[in-house]
């Protein structure tokens, strides 16, 4: 845990055109600075960084947040980790020492392991650069397989050589101990004595984590031997899950976000390969089944999957369920195969990476067309294997979770198979009902520390509309809370007292209960901040951990009307905010008063039919008492009910 104060100094800190600016090149205009986006694809400039605000917002895709908010999204940091970040560079010490004992031991024991891989990286590419063996079997196998320098280096490739223990050896005499070897999977350990190195004889190829550290290796046998693995791996260990990280996101994932495609494909070798051919947004799923983790991983960078599978099709029928898992987590998945015999990187290798794209281009499906092809060798003029297809399409299209999607999918399944779509409707919902809270969607789980995938645009644009459902005087209301609570309302003659927007919003709407869960949660922030005195700012809440409270907060504080210096132009006056705003939050409680007022009478209207005789009479009473308070209020707004 990082101490709250230092949080507090790390944000303080943080300057947003600093922070941004490392990324993205700025350039002012009127107040803001502006620039083309990186979260999306742009020509013309749509991303607006405010110094004075501390915030930027990109009016083209509509990413927005303060400056820890852009290293989370944009180097795909966790909360914690975008704060260390920051802390770095801005020489801000952070003194994590809030953990139990046993916290400590564990956090140390990643830090060892950390340590431990990033020497062990270093190792293997020196011995691949500095001794004669790693020349000449190392670097001369992958500069045959076309592996240019840079690639190399790029992707810190390196060779351990063909001996014992040579790296245990350094490694002791370097500090570590045996033990964090062991742990970090890099020697093992048999009958408690004998200890030998993992990765013997082999080229090697480090997994990064998101962030460019390594965390574990894959080892190439270079000698045809059928006995031995072509691939050593490294353990499972405490940093490295291999169903949680994809090979290569570090390099590739401002590719992906550019591009907004992700190629996945099968080796390490086929990512080195598209890399050094200039197709730089590409991940290896390692030869394994894709896991959901890993499909969050891809999504942090973009909604769009392009599988490309080799051409054997042993592997293509093993990897299908992978297209479900991705359709389930709201992606889209498109597939290519290449021709019988070739994977990625021998096909880019034949035909050079124009004609690959153009292949890829020409040759990508999206999976209903993908799934048909597939089967349809085997199905001829068998009905029973074309129903089954039928029904494996259906299936697929149930797990997207937009029911807008699914619907143009079953009109291409539909036109596809020549089958009535709405067959296809009632069978998919049939599916649909009957299943159970088990297959449904799994919660988004907090796996290795790492935070929950940020929303999707779509989950975006359902909180927008959840907003737009939600109660507008309620937004009001906490808007101006959070905008101008800090404002001076109105001072006591006499006794100097002051009275700032806050007191007096608070104060009237004591009695009230927010329905909007987003609005009631910064409402109740900011009245227990308020409670005990404290100094409420706008940035705690742009700068909140929690991503929808920033989004709403962040939304208030880029006011439309300060893009539009058209209007000046026209001389169409757009008032200041905080010169009504008085008499505005007046009316302002009247309305929720109204609304609420409104609220309760409906319900004591419902009461009616089930009402006694001598209820009824209440009933009718208190629904009258209310009725004249509305019209009260109403004379006071000026409004004619
Ligand atoms: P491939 O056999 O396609 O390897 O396995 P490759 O990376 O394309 O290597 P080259 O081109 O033949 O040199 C695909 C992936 O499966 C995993 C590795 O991650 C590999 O990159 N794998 C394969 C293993 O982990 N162990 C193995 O024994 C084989
Ligand atoms: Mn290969």
């Amino acid at each position: 845990m990082i101490p709250q104060d230092t949080v507090q100094q790390i944000l303080q800190a943080a300057d947003i055109t600093e922070v941004v600016g490392e990324f993205v090149s700025l350039k002012k205009r009127g107040a803001s600075m502006i620039a083309c986006c990186p979260f999306h694809n742009e020509k013309t400039p749509s991303f607006h960084v405010s110094p004075a605000k501390g915030i930027y917002k990109c009016f083209g895709c509509g990413k927005g947040g303060d400056s820890l908010r852009f290293v989370m999204d944009l180097e795909g940091l966790s909360y914690p980790d975008a704060l260390r970040w920051m802390a770095k560079k801005y020489n801000i010490e952070v003194k994590e020492r809030e953990f139990t004992d046993q916290d400590l031991i564990n956090q140390n024991e990643k830090e060892s392991l950390f340590i431990v891989l990033d020497y062990a990286q270093r190792f293997f590419a020196d011995t691949m650069a500095d001794t004669e063996e790693g020349q000449n079997v190392g670097q001369s196998y992958f500069l045959e397989r076309g592996f240019s320098k840079l690639a190399i280096e790029k992707f810190n490739l390196g060779y351990a050589l063909d001996a014992r223990d040579e790296f245990l050896k350094k490694a002791e005499k370097a500090g570590f101990s045996p033990d964090i070897l062991q742990k970090a999977g890099l020697i093992s350990i048999k009958d408690n004595e004998v200890k030998i190195d993992r990765f013997r004889g082999r080229v090697i190829f480090p997994i990064h984590n998101v962030a460019g550290k390594p965390i574990a290796f894959g080892a190439r046998i270079l000698k045809t031997d059928p006995k031995a693995p072509k691939y050593i791996n490294s353990p499972e260990t405490e940093i490295y899950h291999k169903s949680h990280i994809v090979y290569g996101i570090y390099q590739a994932k401002n590719a992906i976000r550019q591009a907004d495609n992700c190629y996945l494909v099968e080796g390490y070798t086929d990512v080195v390969s598209l890399h050094q051919a200039g197709i730089e947004n590409v991940v290896a799923s390692s030869g394994t089944s894709l896991t959901v983790e890993q499909i969050r991983l891809i999504r942090r960078f973009s909604e769009n999957i392009t599988v490309l599978y080799d051409g054997d099709a042993a592997g293509i029928k093993a990897s299908i369920r992978g297209i479900d898992l991705i359709l389930e987590e709201d992606m889209n998945v498109k597939s290519v195969v290449f021709p019988d015999g070739d994977d990625p990187d021998s096909f880019i290798r034949k035909v050079g990476s124009t004609a690959f794209s153009e292949y890829v281009k020409e040759h990508q499906q999206n999976f209903i067309n993908f799934k048909t092809e597939l089967s349809l060798a085997d199905i001829g003029d068998d009905p029973i294997k074309k129903a089954e297809l039928i029904s494996d399409l259906v299936t697929s299209i149930t797990k997207i979770p937009n029911p807008i999607k699914r619907s143009v999918f079953y009109q291409e399944v539909a036109k596809l198979l020549q089958i009535d779509e709405t067959i296809l409707l009632t069978e998919g919902n049939k599916i649909l009902r009957t299943k159970t809270p088990e297959n449904k969607r799994a919660e988004r789980s907090d796996g290795g520390g790492t935070l929950p995938a940020p929303p999707s645009r779509n989950q975006e644009l359902e909180i927008i509309n959840s907003l737009k459902k939600g109660n507008g005087q309620e937004e009001a209301l906490v808007k101006d809370l959070v905008l101008y609570g800090h404002i001076i309302i109105d001072e006591d003659e006499e006794t100097g007292e002051k009275h700032s927007l806050a007191d007096y919003l608070l104060h009237e709407t004591n009695d009230i209960e927010l329905e909007t869960p987003i609005f009631n949660q910064i409402y109740q922030f900011y009245k227990e901040e308020h409670i005990k005195g404290n100094q409420i700012d706008s940035k705690m809440f742009s700068s909140n951990p929690n991503p929808e409270i920033q989004d709403v907060v962040i939304s208030w504080m880029s006011p439309k009307h300060e893009l539009s210096d058209k209007w000046q132009k026209f001389e169409i006056f757009v008032p200041k905010y905080e010169e009504l705003l008085n008499e505005s939050s007046y009316r302002m409680i009247l309305r929720i008063r109204k609304e609420k007022l409104q609220q309760e009478i409906n319900n004591l209207i419902e009461e009616i039919d089930a009402a006694s005789d001598e209820d009824l009479e209440i009933l009718m009473n208190s629904i009258g008492k209310k009725r004249d308070f509305i019209k009260l209020i109403a004379e006071e707004l000026g409004s004619v009910i």
